[in-house]
């Protein structure tokens, strides 16, 4: 590498580093440990199965019909961090769940998930942010079938 571009490499990542340690980034975030059991009682309670089904958890049973119904947990390349998942919960219009086209899930920017802000306990969100996070799991990576080359 050129100087320059060396220079220029080294200007860009201080760029994106700086916007990272803003003060309204997430960072020195940290969540306790939640306890998912009473995170499941939670899901119930606050009725997020009107709109959500969990995979791998039958018993939790929908309770509504909504246009449209997001599936959380089951099997995905990452699992989001607790960060992400409190944010879907508290800030939902932020980042738009993946795979619906967001007309089904929002009306312009905004998320048609209820707002919770000012009915649930942060006792309550940390359990349901465990709970929800014990949900997802690591899809399984298949490895690509190659032909033996003669
Ligand atoms: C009125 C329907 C509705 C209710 C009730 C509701 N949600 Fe949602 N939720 C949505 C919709 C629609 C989306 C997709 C749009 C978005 O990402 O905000 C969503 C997205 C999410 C996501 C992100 C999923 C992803 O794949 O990124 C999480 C996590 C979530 N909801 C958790 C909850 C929890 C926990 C509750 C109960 C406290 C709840 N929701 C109640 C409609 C609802």
């Amino acid at each position: 590498m050129k100087y320059a571009q060396v220079l220029v490499t080294a200007i860009l990542l201080l760029a994106i580093s700086g916007c990272e340690m803003g003060p309204k980034s997430g960072r020195g975030f940290s969540l306790p440990e939640g306890d998912p059991e009473k995170g499941a009682t939670t899901f119930v309670d606050l009725q997020c199965n009107a709109c959500h089904v969990i995979s791998g958890k039958p018993d939790i049973k929908q309770i509504a019909s909504p246009e449209v119904t997001v599936e959380l947990g089951g099997q995905v390349q990452r699992i989001q961090t607790y960060g992400e998942l409190l944010t879907s919960i508290v800030n939902p219009s932020h980042k738009l769940a993946k795979g619906y086209p967001d007309a089904m899930i929002a009306d312009g920017e905004r998320s048609k998930m209820t707002n919770y802000n000012s009915a649930m306990t942060v006792e309550q969100l940390i359990d349901l942010v465990t709970f929800l996070q014990g949900a997802y799991e690591i899809k399984p990576y298949v490895p690509t079938h190659y032909q033996p080359y003669y």
